[in-house]
């Protein structure tokens, strides 16, 4: 390794940062497999010895080699290839940050290192691959663009703001247009999670929601659970308030209960994060039994529960369900959006909550961006006026049941052998896992390069697992291309078992 890197001509004086130059270096060398998964960089100091850089430069390479996916860092034990399946992440060509500069050099030691989890690893390959370009999304929760009402939107945005030029200007109150929280509290008495308007604050997404009650109710040290696998931004909003956040796991009658009841003799739990109905990336519902002693637990141990009814509202199959919030007001915080059914660019999503908790999630939201902007709720307020949004539902569930029904259908013709799954009443999403586990970042380039992209199972659990499953999207993808699409995983996977370097060992192997 130092043999080849006292060879590397340093450009001092060239256009393109010493550091960016050894970072560059590094990638192509892990890219091409000259060094191996594993294998062990130079300690910073021979690094900077062998190629005569200052220490902090060498210590920056590392720091902007682990941002990039490339290097894990083991405290006292030095610095190490992932061992992952290079997908070209773009130190040099334009990757996450682009091509840094002499002038950026400085940002790289000033930025605090961030622990980075598989799932983050794993996600991040998942979005930044760059083969990802022309492939089958499987990978995409986003919803059809073409069963979003973008249209009508269009002309109700003209004549609000031809009526009401200030919609456009004018600060409104910090939890939202009246308009529309009265809107929203009516379609809660409906469905359960609200019963006045007073409870609800509207928020820039069901994702600003999630982050607004993650850090109302949580700090470092708390402990809260989560569904696991479950929505990334969810991971991602528990573990960044510095608690600790124990997975639960789901079966086909939504999270496991006895395994809540055994974390909670070991634990003082804060929250209990899920999704009741129509869950991502499983697709299950809570079982009434359940629902009845999850609330019970609730109330007996005194923690909050965070329900995500996003897809909730997108069951094409089966009874319409009381959302939880219904049955236990106080300790359930609901967040939910329209972005499944209307458009996630607008924006909208909304809490709804009560007692002190709900004083503390105003304070945040003013912290975050005072309020959501003013144009997207008058705009969804004067949507949701009437029966526009059932409407919408009845013309685009059909066209998703009809997509959901294609997806199971080719698993069933190409996966059979290989994989179990569940069929979802709802939502956009099968959980699909592999009965013989391969490395799931191997399977997921193979499936790239065969034209495929998925959201790898390890970018949506809390913990390594043992397993390997996916996550395959229905939404956005035609019938014909979910079939094709399903087909080239199933070629991948062959692929990928004859090389027969498939799986590399249940624990430790995947740093
Ligand atoms: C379960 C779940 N909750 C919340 C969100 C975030 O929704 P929004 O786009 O409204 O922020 C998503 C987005 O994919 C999701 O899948």
């Amino acid at each position: 390794m130092s043999h080849n890197l006292k060879m590397f001509d340093l450009q001092r004086d060239g256009e393109v940062s010493i550091t960016q130059q050894l970072v560059t270096l590094f990638a192509t060398l892990i890219d091409s497999g000259e060094l191996a998964p594993g294998e062990r960089l130079p300690a910073t100091r021979a690094l900077a010895a062998d190629v005569a850089i200052n220490h902090l430069t060498a210590v920056r390479v590392y720091r902007r080699l682990a941002e990039l996916g490339y290097v894990t860092a083991a405290v006292g034990r030095g610095t190490f290839v992932r061992r992952r399946v290079p997908v070209a992440l773009g130190a040099s060509d334009g990757g996450p940050g682009g091509r840094a500069t002499d002038d950026d050099d400085w940002q790289i030691g000033m930025l605090a290192a961030r622990p980075v989890t598989y799932a983050d690893e794993m996600l991040r390959d998942s979005l930044h691959a760059p083969l990802a370009g022309d492939a089958i999304p499987l990978g995409s929760g986003y919803p059809d663009p073409e069963l979003c009402p973008s249209a009508e939107l269009a002309a109700l945005a003209a004549q609000i703001t031809r009526d009401h030029p200030r919609a456009i200007t004018d600060y409104l109150q910090v939890e939202g247009l009246p308009m529309l929280r009265e809107r929203l509290a009516e379609l809660g008495r409906e469905a359960g999670y609200a019963t006045s308007a007073d409870e609800i604050i509207v928020t820039t997404g069901a994702r600003q929601a999630i982050d607004l009650v993650a850090r109302a109710v949580l700090g470092p040290g708390d402990v809260a659970v989560v569904e696991s696998p479950t929505f990334a931004g969810l991971l991602a909003s528990l573990q960044a308030t510095g608690a600790r956040v124990l997975p639960l796991p789901v079966d086909e009658d939504g999270p496991d209960i006895d395994a809540l009841e055994r974390i909670l003799a070991r634990h003082e739990v804060k929250l209990v994060a899920l999704q009741e109905a129509c869950q991502n990336p499983t697709g299950a519902d809570l079982s009434p039994p359940r629902r009845t002693r999850l609330l019970e637990l609730a109330r007996t141990r005194g923690f909050f529960v965070l329900d995500d009814g996003v897809y909730a509202t997108m069951r094409f199959d089966g009874e319409p369900r009381r959302r939880l919030r219904a049955d236990a007001p106080s300790h359930v915080i609901y967040v939910d959006s329209l972005s499944k059914t209307i458009g996630g660019g607008l924006r909208i999503g909304w809490i709804a909550a009560s007692g002190p908790v709900l004083a503390r999630l105003v304070g945040l939201k003013i912290d975050a961006d005072i309020h959501t902007a003013a144009l997207p709720q008058y705009l969804a307020a004067a949507y949701l006026q009437g029966d526009r949004h059932a409407e919408l539902l009845r013309a685009a569930l059909p066209v998703y049941r009809e997509r959901r029904d294609a997806l199971v259908a080719a698993l069933e013709r190409h996966l059979a052998h290989d994989a179990t799954w569940t069929v979802p009443q709802g939502g956009n999403h099968i959980w699909v896992t592999l009965r013989e586990p391969v490395d799931e970042r191997i399977l997921y380039v193979e499936s790239l390069r065969a034209g495929t992209a998925f959201l790898p199972g390890g970018a949506v659990t809390v913990e390594k697992s043992s397993r390997t499953s996916m996550r395959l999207s229905f939404g956005l993808v035609e019938p014909e291309l979910l079939d094709e699409g399903v087909r080239r995983i199933a070629v991948a996977l062959r692929e990928v078992r004859r090389r027969g370097r498939g799986w590399v060992g249940a624990t430790g192997a995947l740093s």
